[in-house]
């Protein structure tokens, strides 16, 4: 089982902007951060995630950055920086930093530069290209909307840039970026942070000769991930940074790589690989969008049959081969308790439903500031009430090609990254005691209701069921090293799976819905011996383990000690 610290972990994530504001001026900040340190470290959480801090213009919520070894003034100071370093430290508590290698923002010094002239030192620090036929070198589109490609006048040429027009890509062709990015890696580690989320690292290589994508429906731009995701390339950029800079520190670090499944996930975090600990891999987070090709706005209902095949499909193939980051919501995703839960009739416990399974699966669990409380989507009536970059991009896009208002706001409701950016909901009083200031984006307006401080009171509350959860994955290895079985297959309204560990066994019964169904032991297990160990419902006495009827989003795990070599023990 090959045990490792970040393998033992709950990681929390942190927004920095919708986080704590220190000083009322609307936007969280790192002294906010270093105010609820007790706050995490009560929870019981090992790692904290904090989303990016560096300087920068803030087109994309600091994922564009302008100086990778300073921290943006709105956050505070490299001194604060220092302090909550030591702080978290202090508390036991470890920092994984977020880490942007595929693009800078156009502030960067080096993009200053590199668009002065074609023969600057830095310009090959980007990509660029002659247009062709009067317009952009090629047809793929920006995650963001329009074409990946920027004009620019004064040396009549286009910048790539995957993301908005803000953030252009870095050349990864060329070894001097390579050596600064390296450099400035080993900066931050020898600053004491203990690992990073390398931000979309599976497009830092893009196809030789930048091809146009096949454009079957005549659109001038086409997705073309595959032209620029998770190339052979990168494998090879990532082994030498691993060999170069990572490989002398004990650290942890997980890749955002879209676009991938199992078996290609090994080839980044299988064991030997020299790469990565883990992946955030993007499968669950397509169940509800139409189809992968039309992007994540066309929303659908998503399956729980389709669910159950995409998890198990990453449980089994890593298992003793490589690593899971499992989650369910971040700062890109909608709240999971309002898109895979209720959040209106069992907003309690569906959200614990899905905190049972999130920590109950094979790999290291992810959750989002907020997500211990329940906090659902925003869904504001007004486009003016948005804030994020790819909302916008989107709106103003939709409504050039003529779909309505109502249309458009149908699938952000949904699906906008502001779902999960409003600032967190510490309290009752105005400003949520997130701020004594105008938050920089509206609040959701449910936090007199959910808020922490309520959570903390309430010991029914999410909160404790997930500070439970997290407890019970330091007193039971089970939970963080068990091999996964998954148990009727084809049910479509309940998840049972179990996780053995020689001869410790979990049983997990998931009732996904608010119906209730009977769950059926299969014949191979028995309820013999099991002992519940958390659920979201009171339990009967007397109930039967082999027949029992769930009620709406039940929740139940159940260990027992099995007998080395029994058949149970094997799976
Ligand atoms: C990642 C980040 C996202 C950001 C994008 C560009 O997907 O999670 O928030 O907009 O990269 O850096
Ligand atoms: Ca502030």
């Amino acid at each position: 089982m090959n045990p490792k610290w970040w393998k033992e972990s709950v990681v929390y994530q942190i927004y920095p902007v919708s986080f704590m504001d220190s000083n009322g001026d609307g936007r969280g900040d790192l002294r906010g951060i270093i105010s609820k340190l007790d706050y995490l470290k009560d929870l019981g959480v090992d790692v904290i995630w904090v989303c990016p801090i560096y300087k920068s213009p803030g087109h994309d919520n600091g994922y564009d950055i302008s100086d990778y070894c300073d921290i943006s003034p709105e956050f505070g100071t490299m001194a604060d920086f220092d302090l909550m370093l030591r702080e978290i430290h202090s508390r036991g508590m470890k920092l994984m930093m977020d880490l942007v290698l595929n693009h800078t923002s156009h502030q960067h010094p080096w993009f200053v530069e590199s668009r002065q002239s074609k023969d600057n030192p830095k310009r090959d620090f980007y990509i660029w290209r002659k247009g062709k036929n009067g317009g952009p070198p090629n047809n793929w589109e920006s995650y963001f909307s329009g074409s990946v490609w920027e004009y620019d006048e004064r040396t009549d040429e286009y910048y790539l840039h995957l993301y908005s027009r803000f953030q252009p890509d870095l050349n990864w062709e060329n070894p001097a970026v390579i050596d600064k990015l390296h450099e400035m890696v080993a900066w931050w580690l020898k600053k004491g942070v203990d690992g990073f989320r390398f931000d979309a690292i599976a497009h830092i290589v893009k196809a030789e000769g930048l091809p146009d994508a096949l454009n079957p429906q005549g659109s001038t731009t086409v997705r073309a991930y595959e032209l620029f995701s998770n190339l052979e390339h990168v494998h090879t950029l990532l082994q030498n940074l691993y060999d170069k800079v990572l490989y002398y520190y004990d650290i942890m670090t997980v890749g955002e790589t879209s676009g991938l499944g199992p078996e290609q996930a090994l080839v980044y975090v299988g064991d030997g690989r020299r790469e990565l600990n883990m992946t955030f891999q993007f499968e669950h987070m397509f169940l509800d969008a139409a189809s992968a090709g039309s992007g994540k706005w066309d929303v659908v209902p998503w399956n729980l049959l389709a669910l159950k095949k995409i998890m198990s499909g990453w449980q089994t193939t890593l298992h003793n081969r490589g690593w899971n980051a499992n989650y369910l919501c971040n700062h890109d995703q909608p709240r999971a308790v309002s898109r895979f839960g209720d959040d209106v009739r069992y907003r309690d416990c569906s959200a614990k439903m899905l905190a049972t399974f999130l920590h109950m699966l094979e790999g290291t669990p992810y959750m989002y500031q907020g997500e211990e409380i329940g906090m659902t989507n925003a869904a504001f009536q007004s486009i003016d009430d948005y804030r994020d970059v790819e909302t916008l991009n989107y709106y103003e896009e939709r409504r050039n090609s003529g779909v309505s208002d109502e249309e458009i706001m149908k699938a952000i409701h949904k699906k906008s990254r502001d779902n999960a950016r409003t600032p967190m909901q510490w309290d009752g009083s105005e400003g949520a005691g997130f701020t004594t200031g105008v938050p920089w984006i509206k609040l959701n307006s449910n936090y007199v209701e959910i808020n922490a401080a309520k959570a903390v009171k309430d010991p029914d509350s999410i909160y404790h069921y997930y500070k439970k959860l997290i407890a019970l994955r330091k007193q039971h290895k089970v939970i963080v090293y068990g091999e996964y079985r998954l148990l009727l297959p084809l049910h479509p309204e309940i998840y049972a799976f179990t996780r053995t560990l020689e001869e410790r066994q979990l049983l997990i019964v998931l009732n996904f819905f608010d119906r209730s169904p009977v769950f059926e032991m299969p014949q191979d297990l028995s309820p013999d011996g099991m002992e519940l160990l958390i659920s979201n419902y009171p339990s009967a006495k007397g109930e039967d383990l082999r027949k029992l009827p769930l009620r709406p989003y039940e929740a139940r795990v159940y260990i027992k000690t099995i007998p080395l070599g029994a058949e149970g023990a094997q799976n």
